[in-house]
């Protein structure tokens, strides 16, 4: 077993982490408060490639591994979970989907322009209610011949005002449940097309956020990917992956707080001394770096399952579900180490508090989670 990071892999996680604490740091508080989007960072990170990190250089991508994204993934995280999810999103759910189970045209079209940046996607699956039980859609995407009727709305998505290019599940065959359920291409500006409002969150704060309304949207049949059905496939496939994503997103909040509470803890003094001289404090450090530690070799496993052409829907599943546990414990502790400074915008770690309890929800709760894990377990 070899435990080893390759050289470019390094160089990339450096590079992330540069970026990260010259970039993203200065104004991640202000963007946090009036919910701004970190819209220059993002366009600076699609000219850095990490929009399009494992995107083929035959379409605009860097071509690198699931381990250098995960690696990057966890030093954007550790400042700024909000630029962090627009990269997963971005990345592991529209590029990935497009690149794998696009048309030649749609790559051609699409994955140069998503891959540098230079427009964000976003996926659209979850509705009012049909977050968690994914097959029942109540969008229509309903077949007439050369193209489809597409109506209904979407809701909690991601990049929902900022992006150009929107991946969106519906059903056109009813009778058929998830047999009959599309992924169509649409596109901001299409007639019909309508971008609700803002939603106003409790972390992620500077994540663009929306409901999408569709009212006789009519799409094209090239805009269709896959074929006729394929839709909740793509979708299941699309979010193994996208789960490794956000288990990395969640590893690197925990890291990023528990970088800053050891800090602290070494130059706030009580009762005569620094408080990591107190067990009390040194033995939470102790719990929070074994945690992170365990839940960073999840990561790492499931991302080299994905590389090396293992299946990744369990080991993706256990790590965002470990991953996002442990990001909500560390981040708390963090707090607590902080004490009254901790509840604090300036100190971070509410921020970090916060935009940890998010890796439990998107792309499967830690229930569903649960779902794929023993349904893995228990098959044949
Ligand atoms: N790969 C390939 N196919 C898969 C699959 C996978 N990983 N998982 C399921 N499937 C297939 C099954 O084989 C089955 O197909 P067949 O009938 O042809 O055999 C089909 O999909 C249906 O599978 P299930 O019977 O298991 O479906 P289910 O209704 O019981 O649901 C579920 C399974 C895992 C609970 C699923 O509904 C699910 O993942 N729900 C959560 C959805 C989710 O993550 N939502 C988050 C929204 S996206 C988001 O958050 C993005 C963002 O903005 C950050």
């Amino acid at each position: 077993m070899d435990f080893t990071f390759t050289e470019e892999q390094l160089m990339i996680r450096d590079a992330a982490r540069d970026f990260a604490r010259n970039e993203l740091l200065p104004g991640v508080i202000e963007r946090d408060e009036k919910q701004k989007f970190p819209a220059e960072q993002i366009r600076k990170m699609g000219e850095l490639g990490f929009l399009g990190m494992m995107v083929s250089p035959d379409y605009g991508g860097s071509g690198l591994d699931t381990v250098s994204y995960v690696l990057a993934m966890e030093e954007i995280s550790k400042i700024d979970a909000s630029a962090s999810v627009v990269m997963s999103v971005n990345n592991s759910l529209v590029c990935w989907g497009l690149e794998h189970y696009g048309t030649e045209e749609q790559k051609q079209k699409y994955l140069p322009r998503l891959a540098k940046g230079e427009i964000l996607g976003a996926f659209c699956l979850s509705e009012p209610e049909a977050g968690s039980d994914a097959t029942s859609q109540k969008t229509t995407a309903i077949d007439k011949g050369d193209y489809y009727i597409l109506n209904g709305t979407k809701n909690w998505i991601t990049n929902g005002g900022t992006a150009s290019i929107y991946l969106v599940i519906a059903q056109t065959d009813a009778g058929k449940k998830h047999h009959g359920i599309n992924v169509l291409i649409v596109e901001k500006g299409m007639e019909g097309f309508e971008i609700g409002p803002k939603e106003q969150k409790l972390g992620i704060r500077g994540s663009d956020t929306h409901s999408l309304i569709f009212n006789d949207v009519k799409v094209p049949k090239e805009n269709r990917i896959g074929e006729d059905g394929f839709g909740f496939k793509f979708a299941m496939k699309t979010l193994a992956g996208g789960r490794i994503g956000i288990a990395s997103q969640a590893l690197g909040i925990a890291s990023g707080a528990y970088e800053l509470a050891r800090a602290y803890s070494k130059v706030r003094k009580a009762f005569g001394t620094e408080i990591c001289n107190h067990q009390a404090i040194a033995f939470k450090l102790a719990d929070m770096y074994t945690q992170i530690e365990a839940a960073r070799h999840m990561v790492l496993k499931a991302a080299w399952d994905k590389d090396n052409g293992k299946d990744y829907d369990l080991s993706g599943a256990m790590a965002k579900l470990y991953a996002s546990q442990v990001a909500m414990d560390t981040t708390i502790e963090a707090v607590q180490i902080h004490g009254g400074n901790g509840y604090v915008k300036e100190y971070h770690v509410e921020r970090l508090m916060r935009d940890a309890k998010i890796t439990q929800i998107y792309e499967g709760t830690s229930e569903i989670q649960k779902i794929v894990i023993s349904r893995s377990l228990l098959k044949d």
